[in-house]
């Protein structure tokens, strides 16, 4: 039986986050894994594999639409899509063998195996038990089911994100549940590659959350892509064969019943914390009703020795969130200060244009009563993004009416996932929209939009 300082469940983003800087800060530290490969969710099924669909889609659609008007002539490509796929699977293994390496680097021991906490300082993982000073449960989460719907998912006709990214071939008609992250980006892969793609959403909205304005803008370019979208509709049911499905939604206008074909149904209606298995009931752990582990603000459970990030715990499921915790809860441990600012974490959408997003939107501010100003600035002001076919979209800056302090920023716009951390550093160190006005940007970057949207907080931008 090994003796750790620190066992971490789970290799996610937030667990091998966690366990490297365990290890970092000198306690020996193992991490329970399962999968065959590290990287959890993000790294395996999630965020990396579906970036490198959004790429090679987007390179596609560059070359069916800008490359002749750049002089490159020739014919288009055409899609060899069980090559994009063995590419897609060795971006998984480039990233998830790179994980292994600093696990030895930093010597973690990989437990390989589901864990199971049998009682507090000790982790079973099949037939051995280990113990540990502390636990930290980074057990992420799993697809939720649509709500309020019979839908049964096999991952061939009715697939999750997981199933998604290892389609047999592309569909001729998609239909996407939920206009979320995941419904966006990858009806978008799809749309690109050749489907029809039609995405029913439950609200009036897409991306529930997000401020209005960047709602309403996301959703007409996405409608010139050519995506259909049915909004304000509550899917009822989705009946299956082996090869195709049929939809059953109903508007909430008007109670009416349709229904849509299709070969692929993608239901992203959202993620729930996946806890299965771990023992937390036995153990006394206390739950939300929304099947979270309750913590309290040093990750700690009710259960001493205990502590649990991620998914698996409040807050949005992002995978920079759960590094952001596993970090601060290995300082925690360790004896320091761990802290998360939850006021900053930004939210991207990776599709084209892509769409970032921090802090308060401007429906929160109204909520709130704060007295604030907009600076706005389109992409089409900006030189570098119309050289390069990418002056769709814009920067929103939210401030403080009486003392400039930038309180959230909404980018739709070329690089906007890269671009919204300047705002993000200028948050963490309270800036104001002159700090960022008042800073030389690069010319010709896609940044100067930003620095714009902040001008014109004051004096005005000069491009606009
Ligand atoms: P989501 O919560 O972002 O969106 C789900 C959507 O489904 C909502 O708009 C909801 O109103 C709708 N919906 C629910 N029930 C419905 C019904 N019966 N009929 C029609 N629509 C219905 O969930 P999503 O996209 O599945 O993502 C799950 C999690 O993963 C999110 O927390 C997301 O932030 C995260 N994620 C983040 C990514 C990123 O940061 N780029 C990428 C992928 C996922």
């Amino acid at each position: 039986m090994a003796q750790y300082d620190v066992i971490v469940i789970g290799a996610g983003p937030g667990g091998y986050v966690a366990a490297i800087r365990c290890a970092q800060l000198g306690l020996k530290t193992a991490c329970v894994e399962g999968r065959e490969t590290l990287g959890g969710t993000c790294l395996n099924v999630g965020c990396i594999p579906s970036k490198a669909l959004l790429h090679a889609s987007h390179q596609l659609h560059e070359a069916e639409h800008n490359f002749a008007t750049m002089g490159l002539k020739g014919k288009s490509p055409s899609v060899d899509w069980k090559q994009m796929l063995t590419y897609k699977s060795d971006v998984i293994k480039g990233n998830t063998t790179g994980i292994e390496f600093l696990f030895k680097k930093n010597k973690i021991d990989w437990l390989k195996g589901w864990g199971s906490i049998p009682e507090a300082g000790k982790v079973k993982v099949g037939d051995e038990v280990h113990e540990a000073k502390n636990i930290i449960i980074a057990s992420g989460s799993e697809a939720s089911p649509v709500p309020g719907a019979d839908v049964t998912v096999d991952e061939k006709i009715v697939v999750t994100s997981t199933g998604a990214l290892e389609l047999p071939k592309i569909p001729k008609k998609m239909v996407v549940i939920g206009a979320g992250v995941i419904g966006l980006e990858l009806g978008s892969v799809y749309k690109r590659l050749g489907s029809e793609v039609t995405v029913i959403e439950f609200l009036d909205n897409i991306t529930p959350g997000m401020d209005g304005e960047i709602q309403k803008n996301f959703l007409k370019m996405l409608k010139k892509q050519g995506l259909e979208f049915v909004l304000g509709a509550a899917v009822q049911k989705v009946d299956a064969s082996k090869t195709k499905a049929k939809v059953t939604y109903k508007l909430r206008k008007d109670d009416s019943e349709h229904t849509l074909d299709a070969d692929v149904v993608l239901c992203a209606t959202g993620r729930r914390p996946f806890t299965d298995g771990l023992g937390l009931e036995a153990l006394g752990v206390e739950m939300s009703p929304r099947g979270q582990i309750k913590t309290n603000a040093k990750w700690q459970t009710n259960v001493p020795g205990i502590y649990a990030i991620g998914d698996a715990i409040d807050g949005p499921m992002l995978a920079h969130k759960a590094e952001d915790e596993g970090m601060a809860a290995a300082e925690v441990i360790a004896g320091k200060h761990g802290h998360v600012n939850y006021d900053v974490i930004p939210g991207v959408i990776y599709t084209a244009p892509e769409v970032a997003t921090v802090g308060k939107t401007e429906e929160q501010l109204k909520e709130e009563g704060v007295a604030y100003k907009v600076g706005k600035f389109p992409f089409m002001g900006n030189a570098r993004a119309k050289a390069v076919f990418q002056g769709e979209g814009f920067v929103k800056m939210l401030v403080d009416k009486a003392t400039d302090r930038i309180l959230g920023c909404h980018i739709i716009g070329p690089g906007a996932g890269d671009l919204i951390h300047e705002i993000c550093v200028g948050m963490e160190f309270g800036a104001s929209a002159e700090d960022i006005a008042l800073t030389c940007h690069a010319h010709p970057t896609f940044s100067e939009a930003v620095r714009e949207a902040a001008l014109a907080c004051g004096d005005g931008a000069i491009h606009a």
